[in-house]
């Protein structure tokens, strides 16, 4: 039973001076979740957002924030971005961390938890955290900048992934992150994909009501 698909605007390409203008677009076009992309410098070569920009966020939208954490000790992190008001935490299964414990921590502490890998990546490293989590998100780029090229091949891994899910009765979404446009969102859907992250072609779109349209169709 395929999941209804939910198209998450990445906050990374919008305008850095003006978050709220960005959740106002994001709204008026009928997106139902935000993604946040936070980096440390050390697990990317980059450095985005912290707590207290997601604690804003809070007060701005009722939009769900789907924090992706590109950090190397997302552990540390995980009550913080919490505590700010994010829904939905994800972590990559690449960082150095308990994993298990990082998930069952989102989880008791009231968030949805998110596991994250990278296209180079073998999918084997995520199969045994599938009973645990409540989104799987399969970079589609390599993670660190907005505006890169989708990689089809890693539409391998969701396909992978929905397969495991119904076999196994669970639930999870399949997010796919990076590079995705009206273009290619057809095949993401078809592997198997319901959550969309678009940064570039949706904040730099000039209708994104329509992308967002398009993306969804
Ligand atoms: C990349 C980030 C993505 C990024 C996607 O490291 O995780 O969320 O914002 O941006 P686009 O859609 O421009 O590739
Ligand atoms: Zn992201």
């Amino acid at each position: 039973m395929p999941l209804p698909t939910i198209i998450a605007p990445s906050l990374l390409a919008a305008d850095p001076s003006d978050l709220t203008a960005a959740c106002r677009t994001c709204e008026a076009a009928g997106a139902p979740w935000l993604h946040v992309d936070v980096m440390d410098g050390h697990f990317v070569p980059n450095l985005t957002f912290g707590p207290h920009i997601v604690e804003a966020l809070r007060k701005k939208t009722s939009m769900v924030l789907d924090v992706h954490l590109m950090l190397q000790h997302p552990d540390r992190f995980v009550t913080p971005f919490i505590q700010a008001g994010a829904d939905i935490v994800t972590v990559h299964v690449e960082a150095d961390h308990d994993l298990s414990a990082t998930l069952r921590d989102i989880r008791a502490r009231g968030a949805k938890a998110g596991l994250a890998i990278n296209p180079p990546t073998p999918f084997s490293h995520v199969v045994p955290y599938l009973d645990q989590i409540d989104l799987l998100l399969c970079m589609t780029v390599n993670p660190g900048f907005g505006g890169q090229s989708f990689i089809p091949e890693v539409l391998e891994k969701t396909r992978e992934a929905q397969q495991i899910r119904e076999r196994a009765g669970l639930s999870f979404h399949i997010e796919v992150d990076g590079g995705v446009n009206p273009a290619n969102a057809a095949a993401c859907r078809e592997a198997g994909v319901n959550v969309l992250v678009a940064g570039t072609s949706f904040f730099k779109s000039a209708q994104p009501q329509e992308t967002l349209r398009t993306l969804m169709s």
